[in-house]
């Protein structure tokens, strides 16, 4: 039997899975016993992003109302924020590295399960749309560096100085006393993650950060890893990522909280097991933060973080609002 076949017939029957709920540690078919949340014209389309990014949640919304597929409108959404100069950490006016060289990283994913991802680009705002023509018009899944940065100039993508005055301003006044200190919740947004689920029901996503500012030359963080940064599966429902790209990837968290839903948690406790994964192993969480917001194929929305101050969008039936997060750190 297919793959994807296999998948649809035991979520239906609610068969256990691929992996073994004891192994996941987490409660088997919880779901089940949930009155499950029907799909319908007033709940679809749906879109949620990381942080307070409203102006980019409305335009996916907006886009998905008007018929857009799903990843379309997330890469439409997500391209608000890569031009937002005044956002300095996501596209043209990102901070830079260390070296002053402002590097993108960004991956999309659909509801086929096909994905695409740049990783260390410099020069070109729109990395989330440059990682679905590397999806579409590559053999490839990621491109890295210059080779991303050639085949974005081969596509019609223009070349443009992403470092901007202000960024330049605060990097210079970093080096006076350079620090390598992660700020949690940085002037409360880092990267956007965005997943939505279009009027056909489709879900899907896309990824984008300038990563941590002054990282070491070369450094590349979750947001652009498939399973880290983002993860869909159009059986079963997406995740995405935000904060410290580092014990996301140890811990392959958007893809490890898709596996959850799929094994039964609903998408709020899904993102509280992978959180509690990082903590548990980590006595340093205090410095970092961590956060994930998912949604499940019925349209459920969960999130969990570290520590108090993350937020998320929602746009469901026409309005879009700001949610606060629950936080593990009460302490
Ligand atoms: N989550 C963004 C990064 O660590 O690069």
């Amino acid at each position: 039997m297919k793959r994807r076949k296999f998948i649809k017939n035991t979520s239906l029957t609610g068969i256990g899975l691929a992996f073994g709920a004891s192994a996941l540690n987490c409660k088997q078919n919880k779901n089940e016993k949930q009155q499950p949340m029907t799909l319908t014209k007033d709940t679809l389309p749906k879109a949620i992003c990381t942080w307070g990014f409203v102006k980019a949640n409305a335009k996916a919304g907006a886009e998905l109302t008007k018929g857009t597929n799903a990843l379309d409108a997330a890469i439409a959404g997500v391209e608000v924020e890569e031009e937002n100069l005044k956002n300095t950490t996501v596209g043209k006016g990102g901070a830079p590295d260390r070296e002053g060289n402002v590097t993108l990283d960004a991956c999309v994913m659909d509801s086929n399960g096909d994905c695409g991802a740049v990783v260390c680009v410099e020069n070109i705002t729109n990395v989330a749309a440059l990682a679905k023509k590397v999806m579409e018009d590559t053999p490839h899944v990621m491109l890295a560096g210059e080779g991303a940065e050639e085949f974005a100039y081969s596509q019609g993508f223009k070349r443009e100085n992403l470092l901007t005055d202000n960024s330049k301003k605060a990097w210079e006044e970093w080096k006076k006393s350079p620090k390598y200190k992660p700020i949690i919740n940085i002037e409360n947004h880092d990267t956007i993650g965005m997943l939505c689920i279009d009027k056909d029901g489709d879900i899907a996503g896309a990824c984008t950060s300038s990563g941590l500012s002054y990282k070491m030359k070369g450094r590349v963080g979750d947001s652009p890893i498939i399973g880290s940064g983002l993860f869909i599966d159009n059986e079963i429902g997406g995740a995405v990522a935000t904060g410290m790209g580092e014990e996301v990837m140890k811990t392959v968290g958007s893809f490890l909280i898709v596996e959850l839903m799929r094994n039964g948690m609903s998408p709020q406790e899904a993102c509280e097991e992978a959180v509690n994964r990082i903590v548990s192993k980590n006595d340093s969480y205090k410095d970092f933060q961590i956060a994930y917001i998912a949604i499940n194929k019925s349209g459920e929305v969960g999130a969990y973080c570290i520590h108090k101050g993350f937020t998320y969008m929602k746009y469901e039936a026409d309005k879009n609002e700001n949610v606060a997060v629950d936080y593990f750190n009460k302490a």
